[in-house]
């Protein structure tokens, strides 16, 4: 039985990009077979940042977690491949690197709750919410 084709909204985030870790996770997603669909560096704005974020801007960890996102270019990408959502996510570990599973991209790098390298939806809803917000054409 064959999964449906789907995609996912990625956003390879500022530490990321500082750390020079950008070329390393777009191969392990590349080298899983997902397929990069669109592929842009920008900086988070605010109002994108609130958007984006709409369930957390509540919580207690949202201003730092904002501050972060916008403190400098991510990566934003449309992923796409049979059950993109679920592989993307299983890929990118648990929230806290410090917890993540070995062999996950968190899990290799990440130290943090908050710099914790990726952000991917987490339903096919979620994905089809963000990627009208980061890429309304596609
Ligand atoms: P992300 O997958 O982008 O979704 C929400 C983000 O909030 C999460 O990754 C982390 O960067 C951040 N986050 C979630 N929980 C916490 C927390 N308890 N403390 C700090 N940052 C958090």
């Amino acid at each position: 039985m064959s999964s449906p084709t789907e995609r996912s909204l990625v956003l390879i985030k500022p530490d990321a990009v500082r750390r020079g870790l950008l070329g390393e996770i777009l191969s392990r997603f590349e080298s899983k077979g997902l397929v990069i669909e669109a592929l842009e560096l920008r900086t988070m704005d605010g109002s994108l940042a609130d958007a984006h974020y709409a369930e957390h801007v509540d919580k207690a960890f949202y201003p730092p977690l904002k501050d972060f996102m916008t403190s400098g270019p991510l990566a934003a990408l449309i992923l796409s491949g049979d059950s993109a959502v679920e592989v993307v996510r299983s890929m990118i570990g648990a929230t806290d690197g410090r917890k993540a599973a070995a062999g996950t991209i968190r899990g290799d790098l990440a130290l943090s709750n908050r710099e914790n390298l990726v952000h991917a939806s987490d339903s096919p809803e979620s994905a089809e919410r963000e990627l009208a917000l980061w890429f309304p054409k596609f």
